[in-house]
C-alpha cells in the first residue's frame, strides 16, 4: 500500500517528498514536530485521531516560538491530516508525523530572514515501546534547562543521547532528571508514580514537555477512577519506592514500568490502576466512550471502508 505525504502544499507519494541537503533545519534543528496517533477501531472500521486539535495547538505554539509563519490555522492542519490519512487508507493503528521547518536553503545559525514550509507523514505503527512492561534506567544525560518546552527537534538532542545509552545498556527507556537531581520524563514520553493510590507526576516546573497523553490521563484517573493527580517536583528516590510506575505518550499510549535502575517497582508486574487506566484509554482512543468522542476525529466519512 503506497503512503503520501502533504509536501510543498499538497499529496504526494511519500517516496517524492525530498528536501535539499541546504535546508535550514537539517543543520540547526530549526523545527516543530508533533507525533498523532490514528487508532484503529476494527468493530466499527474506522480510524479515530486522537485529539488532533490540541497537537495542531501545541504545534502552533512551538513555531510561536521559532518565528516560523505557518502557512495554515489549527482547523486547516486538521484538514489537510483528515485528507491524507484518508488517502492512506490504514487500516491499522498508525502515526502522523507533521514537522513545520525552515526550509531555506541557507547556511548560518538564526530564526530570522528564512523562508518556512510544513509538511506532514503518516504510516503504520504500532506500539512504541513493543512490551507490556518497560525496564527503565535513569539516565546520566539530563534535561537541558531554561529552554523552551515545545516539540522544537533541535531540543532532542539530550533525549537522543539518553534513550541510546539506555538502550546500549540493555533498558527499553531512559528516565531524565532536571538539572537539579528532580524526575522530569522519559526520552519520549511523561512519567507518572502511584503512590498511596494517589497518582504523582512532575509539575509543569520540571522541565517536561506538558503531554497530551499526560493531560488524559489526569482527566480520566479524576472523571473515571476518582484518582486525583498531584503535580509536584519528585525525587529520584521516590522512583525506587513508588507501589506503581508507568509511561505516557503519544507514541508509547501507556506502558507500565516493571523496573528501575535494576529495583523492582511494587511486585515488579502491572500495578492495578496502571491496569485500569490502560483499559480506559484504550477504549477512549479508539472511539469506544461517547464521553470522550469529542476527542476522536473519524478518517473515513463511511465507516466500513
Ligand atoms: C520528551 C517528551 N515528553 C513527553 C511526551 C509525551 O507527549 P504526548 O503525550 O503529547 O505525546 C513526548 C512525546 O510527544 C516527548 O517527546
Amino acid at each position: 500500500m503506497p503512503l503520501y505525504a502533504f509536501f510543498h502544499g499538497k499529496l504526494v507519494l511519500l517516496s517524492e517528498a525530498k528536501i535539499g541537503v541546504m535546508t535550514h533545519s537539517l543543520h540547526y534543528g530549526t523545527a516543530v514536530f508533533e507525533g498523532i496517533r490514528g487508532n484503529w477501531n476494527s468493530e466499527q472500521r474506522q480510524l479515530y485521531l486522537f485529539r488532533l486539535k490540541e497537537h495542531y495547538h501545541r504545534m502552533h505554539e512551538g513555531c510561536q516560538v521559532l518565528k516560523i509563519d505557518l502557512p495554515y490555522n489549527i482547523d486547516e492542519l486538521c484538514q489537510i491530516t483528515v485528507e491524507l490519512v484518508e488517502k492512506c487508507g490504514f487500516q491499522e493503528d498508525s502515526y502522523i508525523r507533521p514537522l513545520a521547518y525552515k526550509s531555506t536553503e541557507a547556511v548560518g545559525v538564526r530564526l530570522h530572514d528564512l523562508e518556512c514550509d510544513f509538511l506532514v507523514f503518516a504510516f503504520p505503527w504500532g506500539p512504541y515501546l513493543d512490551m507490556d512492561k518497560a525496564k527503565c534506567c535513569v539516565s546520566s544525560w539530563r534535561c537541558p534547562q531554561e529552554v523552551p518546552r515545545a516539540k522544537l527537534a533541535g531540543l532532542y538532542i539530550n533525549n537522543a543521547l539518553a534513550k541510546t545509552e539506555a538502550t546500549e545498556n540493555g533498558f527499553d527507556e531512559a528516565i531524565m532528571l532536571t538539572s537539579e537531581g528532580y524526575v522530569a520524563e522519559g526520552s519520549g514520553e511523561n512519567i507518572f508514580l502511584v503512590i498511596d493510590g494517589k497518582l504523582i507526576t512532575p509539575a509543569s516546573y520540571n522541565d517536561i514537555l506538558m503531554g497530551i497523553t499526560r493531560d488524559t490521563v489526569i482527566k480520566l484517573a479524576e472523571n473515571e477512577l476518582g484518582i486525583e493527580t498531584m503535580e509536584r517536583p519528585v525525587y529520584r528516590n521516590e522512583l525506587y519506592t513508588a507501589d506503581e510506575c508507568f509511561l505516557t505518550g503519544t507514541a508509547a499510549n501507556i506502558t507500565p514500568v516493571a523496573e528501575i535502575d535494576r529495583r523492582k517497582i511494587g511486585t515488579g508486574e502491572i500495578g492495578e490502576i496502571t491496569r485500569k487506566l490502560q483499559e480506559i484509554y484504550s477504549d477512549v482512543i479508539r472511539g469506544n466512550k461517547p464521553k470522550y468522542r469529542d476527542w476522536c476525529t473519524p478518517v473515513y466519512k463511511k465507516s466500513g471502508i
